[in-house]
């Protein structure tokens, strides 16, 4: 199993953002870890940053190398869950979730349940990026079974292991105009690949609070 992650990935999804929003985003980042993989690098191009995680020792190293940050230990799902609609905008939202299933009794799967709330961080002009996978590994495996499962009731699909970006697009426009929320812009860029599987994106959107 060869993986090769695409190093201009974050760089062409920041263009993106910097084209919408301008430069030094507000920014809110729903699973920063230790910022090791892509958060730091955001980081010291934004503005204002708020980032969440669980795991103490990926924020004590999150707040050593960015000490103007604010770091929260506590569970982002449940933030948005609870957050008051329109109380706390950003221009940008950051959201490099787990992939599969995580969080207490399987709580929560990928970025499934913050797409539910994440239009309380909706403004008049405010980029996402997210991660999408439209095909993942090991799709067949029979441990992978239950992801699986919860992958088609989000996509309300019968098999979601081969998905066209294209049709993940549309899925996720209709899923936020269901919230209130347009879509001016979108794209989609690759981040990885294992061996020959394009499993996971960046999607890129820019959004706005339907008036
Ligand atoms: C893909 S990693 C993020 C990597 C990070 N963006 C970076 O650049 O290093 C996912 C992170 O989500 C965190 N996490 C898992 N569940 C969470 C939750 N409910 N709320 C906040 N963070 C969570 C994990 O501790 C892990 O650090």
């Amino acid at each position: 199993m060869r993986r090769t992650i695409h190093a201009d990935a974050l760089p062409k999804a920041y263009e993106f953002v910097s084209e919408h929003v301008g430069s030094k985003p507000n920014t809110i980042d729903l699973f920063c870890g230790s910022g090791g993989s892509v958060s730091s690098w955001l980081r010291e191009r934004t503005g204002e940053f708020l980032g969440f995680d669980l795991d103490q020792a990926a924020i004590d190293t999150f707040r050593k190398n960015h000490p103007d940050a604010t770091i929260k230990n506590q569970d982002s799902v449940e933030w948005l869950r609870t957050l008051e609609e329109g109380s706390q905008e950003c221009s940008l939202i950051f959201i490099d979730n787990p992939l599969s299933i995580y969080g207490e009794n399987g709580a929560y799967c990928e970025h499934f349940e913050t797409l539910e709330n994440v239009h309380k961080l909706v403004g008049h002009s405010t980029t996402l990026v997210v991660n999408v996978v439209p095909r993942p590994y090991g799709a067949t495996s029979p441990e992978n079974a239950p992801w699986m499962a919860r992958r088609c009731d989000f996509y309300g699909c019968d098999d979601a292991s081969d998905l066209a970006c294209d049709k993940l697009m549309e899925i996720y426009t209709g899923k936020f105009a269901a919230n209130g929320i347009s879509v001016k812009a979108s794209r989609y860029i690759s981040r990885a690949h294992i061996d020959d599987l394009d499993y996971i994106y960046f999607y890129c959107f820019h959004l706005s609070r339907a008036s």
